[in-house]
């Protein structure tokens, strides 16, 4: 926060000491230390982190970092799928329902797939998902037998640096006709860079090779407000995907 990285390494090295098997700090440290990034954030991170952040996740997004993203990716899901209805979509790393919520008038089947069981357990309250599924995204994708017409990952993609791990998998779960909602955070270098804070950001022109890469092509796009962090504004890019051959 402080922009004191190097007290910051030591002391997360401090901790690790004396919790080894926390792997928060652990994937924190691969930053802090310029090590090479794994290629998504760790299955035991993203645990750890949200079984914590579950009981105050809407309340600290939404509340108290201005979290516009749901906002922003409906909008964009709006001015492209109008009034098409009666979708089979999914909702990737569905949290607590946030992008789920916005998109469930449309949808005659909603999927909802998220590696936190806390966070699955906040989202089965809304009773808008008609499954809900405790599964990593990319390797559930891989072996799920649907096709959907909407495929929306809403700040779950932040925990992936080449974005092919996802929308090769969900290219070929797409119907014909069928898009993809999604949100980065910006980046100002390409490809795509791990933070600080343990994220990945993404610039722009990754997301059109990644999404050439996998058979899709960008039909929309707008870049906007994401939420507050450390006092900073952080943006996003908010894209929608079609199937390359989809005119
Ligand atoms: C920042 S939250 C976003 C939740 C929701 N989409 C929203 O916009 O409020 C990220 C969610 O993605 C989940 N997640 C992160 N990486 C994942 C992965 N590889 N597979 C499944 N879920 C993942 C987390 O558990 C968390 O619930």
């Amino acid at each position: 926060m402080t922009g004191r990285r190097d007290g910051a390494r030591e002391a997360y090295e401090a901790v690790l000491e004396l919790n080894p098997n926390d792997a928060e700090v652990r994937h924190l440290l691969t930053s802090l230390r310029d090590e090479a990034a794994p290629t998504r954030v760790p299955t035991e991170c993203i645990q750890q982190l949200y079984r914590r952040f579950s009981n105050f996740y809407e309340d600290n997004m939404l509340e108290q970092l201005g979290y516009e993203g749901p906002v922003h990716l409906a909008e964009l899901i709006n001015s492209e799928l109008q009034d098409r209805g009666g979708l089979r979509a999914v909702d990737l790393g569905c949290g607590t329902g946030l992008a789920g919520r916005t998109i469930a008038d449309r949808c005659e089947e909603l999927t909802g797939v998220d590696l936190s069981p806390e966070m699955l357990t906040q989202s089965e309250k809304l009773q808008i998902y008609t499954s809900l599924h405790e599964a990593e995204v990319s390797g559930w994708l891989e072996q799920c037998g649907h096709e959907f017409d909407l495929i929306v990952a809403l700040d779950t993609l932040i925990y992936f640096g080449d974005l092919t791990q996802v929308l090769q998998p969900a290219a070929s779960h797409l119907a014909h006709d069928g898009r993809i909602a999604i949100s980065v955070e910006r980046s100002a270098t390409p490809p795509f860079v791990l933070t600080d804070n343990g994220r990945y950001q993404h610039h722009e022109d990754h997301i059109a090779e990644a999404a050439a890469e996998s058979g899709l092509r960008v039909i929309a796009q707008k870049q906007a407000f994401l939420r507050m962090e450390y006092g900073e504004e952080v943006t996003a890019i908010f894209t929608i995907l079609a199937h390359a051959d989809d005119s």
